[in-house]
Parts: structure tokens; C-alpha cells; sequence
């Protein structure tokens, strides 16, 4: 079965080599001395091995509402430029880097995290006041007024010429995951009654300002790609239905965006985005459990957090390609490039994907942990041939050290073996 993985593809001014891309999984970055240097780490080995495109994780555009100690905040232009060194060493070794930008709203350290708590300046933003369950376990928010709102669609377009000057090849809106931009999209955060809220016209309204503005300030040039939630799954009220995630996918053609990842999401920020097991390993690792308690500043925060990723493992264990229903449903909605992502694990996967047209391009995420040179064996792979087990078992153990501030890498001691393994069988692993 011939492959068009290698095939290479335009998303606009981006001309990619090929359709395999680095999904955004956080690198924990944020408070080393030189973050450039972690990001290269990371990066450019999976540029040498031959990835198309790399979405770099979750960044955001003030200096608050990070939702991992480890994410950068990418508030000012010096804190952009630091990464052109790494941008060029991407470039260099043939791929092409986009930063994702976002804000983590609700769900920001600041209304979880004892130490963010601490030295905020003011609660986290959310669309609207919280439904009442979600105030049981959170604490007051900043519902942003009209002019603030249009205040941030600006800021996002500021951040990405700054990300222009820094060597970037394009940017993308971080609005899955339950995250502000989620929220401004979903019926059950917001509830706003000014020209943000309301029917879908207006809950997509901040995207749309967000493009015209990244088009004034960064140029029209330049790409811009939207991850979003096209599915949402709620335990109470009606979230965004497949319906309205491709009505949305078509706005965002209308818009000028350059591609779309829908992915299906949960309301809360659990693992519906990355569907594997519950960590408890991380849970039971005594340090690890030490810091995370201290992080969460009291039991009842810990248990919650703890309770929660229990109950989303349950509703969200591993599936292949779980997000299909939903880019194969937006794909044949529009025409513009469509990614896929979401448990792919395989080139026949991939294959089947792009020769039934299901998506344009294919993501794969906590894989790059555990095999940094993973494109180098999966884009010589055939099709018709087994592929060898990737190291990364979905096991999820990369979630918590992240959440207290520890690096974006894979924490599971099996997947060192399986390494070995699979060097043993000829293939080039990490
Ligand atoms: C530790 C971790 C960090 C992640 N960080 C981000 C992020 O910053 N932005 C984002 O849109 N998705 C993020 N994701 C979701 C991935 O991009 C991807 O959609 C998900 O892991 C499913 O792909 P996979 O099965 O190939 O891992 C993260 C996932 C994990 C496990």
C-alpha cells in the first residue's frame, strides 16, 4: 500500500517536507536559565530525524495562566527572541517550527497551585462565572469585560510578530483542552451576553478577531493554525456537538486560517485529550506524591486532582485513532488542510488516514518522548509490513511530573528496555 506520508504539503506560506508532524506535548521549559537551549534538546533531533513539522507545547500570551509550571510565557518580545537559535537550528536540519499561544483561563496554576496562588495578581480569567459544581472545587475567577477581551485578541496578535522576528514559521491557538479559548467556545463556560457569547457566531467571535489581528500585526503571510475543541464532552449541560465543531472548522476557512486540528475533549482539563491509563505509579512514587501535594497547598486539592484522573482514565482509556469520527467528519466539510492526531500509532494507521482522505497531515504526541528519532523509523516504515511497538505505552506518566514543574519527557522506566529492543531489531530508535 503506497504511503503519501512522505508526500510534502503547503499550510499557506508553509511548505512542509512531509504530513508527519510533533504534536504540541509540553517540554517544561519555562524556568530553565535557557529555555533555547531546552527547546532544541528536544526539538532539533526530531527535525534530524526527519519531521515534517513541529507544534512547540502550550505557551501564553501574559504573564500569567500558565497551567504547568514548565510552560513559557511568552508575554514580551525578549522572552520570543531568545528562541531564534533554536528556530534556526529546525530550519537547519530541514523541518519547520510553530509555537502554539494560549492562555489556560480557569484552569491557570493561579487557582490551583499553591505557590502561583500566592503571587497572583488577580483570580484567573474565565468567559463567565463558573457553573456552581465547578465553584466547589475552584476558587473565584476574572470574568474579563468586552474591552479586556478585545484587549487580549490584540495581545495575541502582537505575540505572534514577535514569533515571526523569532524565527517561527507560524503560530497556532491553543482552544482545546479545556483551556480559555476552549471555553470561549463551549456553551457551558460561556454564558456572556455581550458580543462574545450567545450562539456559535458569537462564542467563535474572539477567534475570528484573533486571526484579523495576527494578519495587522504579524502579517496576512503569515500562518496561523487553530487546535480545537470540536467535540465536548460534559457531566453537566450540552457542550459544543460534532455539529458545531464543523461549523466551526468552516469558519475557520472563511477566516483564513491555514489548517484545523478538532480534536474530541472533555469540559474538565483530564485525559480525554490523551487517552491511556491512570499514572498510578506517579501517584504511588513517594517524592513525586510529596511535591504534588505540597503543589496543590491542602489534601482536599491533592484528592480532587488525584480523584479525577482515576475517574478519566476510566471514561477515556486508549483507543487508536479515537479522534477519527471527528477530522474525518471536518475534512469532508472543508478545504483546508486537516490534522489528525490522537492515539496513531502506526503507518498503516497513517496510510489509511491520508488515502481515504480522513486528514491531510499526521500528529503524533507522547510518542516523541520516549523516541526523539521516532519519524526517522516510522516515514521508512511500509505500510504493508508490521511495525515494531513504539517505546510509549500511553501509560501517561508523563502528566504529573509536569504538573509540578519537571521536564517534558517520559517517565517510564519500561520504555528505556524497549529502546534497547528495538535498536537490537535494526531500527534506529532515540
Ligand atoms: C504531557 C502532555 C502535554 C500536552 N501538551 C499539550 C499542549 O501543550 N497543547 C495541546 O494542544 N495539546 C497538548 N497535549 C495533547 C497532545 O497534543 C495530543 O493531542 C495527545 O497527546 C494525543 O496524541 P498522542 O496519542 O499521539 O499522544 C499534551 C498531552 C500530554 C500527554
Amino acid at each position: 500500500m503506497p504511503s503519501r506520508l512522505q508526500d510534502p504539503i503547503s499550510l499557506g506560506a508553509l511548505n512542509l517536507r512531509n504530513r508527519l508532524y510533533r504534536a504540541p506535548v509540553l517540554e517544561g521549559a519555562g524556568s530553565a536559565k535557557n529555555p533555547a537551549k531546552v527547546y532544541a534538546k528536544h526539538f532539533v533531533p526530531n527535525a534530524e530525524a526527519g519531521v515534517g513539522l513541529i507544534i512547540q507545547g502550550n505557551t501564553i500570551v501574559q504573564p500569567e495562566g500558565r497551567t504547568s509550571p514548565g510552560m513559557s510565557a511568552v508575554h514580551d518580545q525578549e522572552s520570543l527572541l531568545v528562541f531564534r537559535p533554536m528556530t534556526e537550528a529546525i530550519h537547519k536540519a530541514g523541518g519547520r517550527i510553530v509555537i502554539q499561544l494560549g492562555h489556560g483561563g480557569t484552569y491557570a496554576l493561579e487557582s490551583w497551585h499553591q505557590e502561583a496562588m500566592a503571587a497572583r495578581t488577580r483570580p484567573p480569567l474565565a468567559p463567565s462565572p463558573l457553573p456552581w459544581w465547578i465553584r466547589l472545587i475552584l476558587d473565584s475567577v476574572h470574568v474579563p469585560t468586552t474591552e479586556e477581551v478585545e484587549g487580549m485578541t490584540q495581545r495575541f496578535g502582537q505575540v505572534a510578530a514577535w514569533a515571526r522576528d523569532a524565527g517561527y514559521d507560524g503560530v497556532q491557538l491553543a482552544g482545546s483542552n479545556a483551556k480559555l479559548l476552549h471555553q470561549f467556545l463551549s456553551p457551558v463556560y460561556n454564558r456572556r451576553t455581550d458580543k462574545y457569547g450567545g450562539d456559535l457566531d458569537g462564542r467563535t467571535r474572539i477567534l475570528r478577531e484573533i486571526r484579523e489581528s495576527i494578519a495587522q500585526q504579524a502579517g496576512s503571510d503569515f500562518p496561523v493554525l487553530l487546535k480545537y475543541t470540536a467535540v465536548e464532552n460534559t457531566l453537566w449541560g450540552k457542550g459544543i456537538t460534532l455539529d458545531e465543531g464543523v461549523a466551526i472548522a468552516k469558519k475557520a476557512e472563511e477566516w483564513g486560517f491555514q489548517a484545523v486540528t478538532p480534536v474530541i475533549a472533555d469540559m474538565l482539563p483530564n485525559t480525554a485529550i490523551c487517552r491511556g491509563d491512570f499514572p498510578k505509579h506517579t501517584f504511588r512514587h513517594k517524592k513525586l506524591r510529596q511535591t504534588m501535594r505540597e503543589a496543590a497547598g491542602n489534601a482536599y486539592r491533592f484528592y480532587v486532582i488525584a480523584t479525577a484522573m482515576w475517574f478519566s482514565s476510566r471514561r477515556y482509556p486508549f483507543q487508536p485513532v479515537w479522534n477519527r469520527p471527528v477530522f474525518s467528519a471536518v475534512r469532508d466539510a472543508v478545504s483546508l488542510p486537516v490534522f489528525g492526531v490522537g492515539g496513531i500509532r502506526t503507518p498503516q494507521e497513517a496510510a489509511t488516514i491520508l488515502q481515504q482522505d480522513e486528514a491531510d497531515l499526521i500528529g503524533i504526541g507522547r510518542p516523541f518522548y520516549a523516541e526523539p528519532l521516532l519519524p526517522k523509523r516510522f516515514l521508512a516504515a511500509s505500510a504493508d509490513e508490521p511495525f515494531p511497538a513504539m517505546a510509549c505505552e500511553n501509560c501517561n506518566r508523563c502528566i504529573m511530573p509536569q504538573m509540578v514543574g519537571m521536564a517534558g519527557v517520559c517517565y517510564n522506566p519500561e520504555t528505556h528496555q524497549r529502546r534497547k529492543e528495538l535498536a537490537a531489531m535494526g531500527t534506529p530508535p532515540a
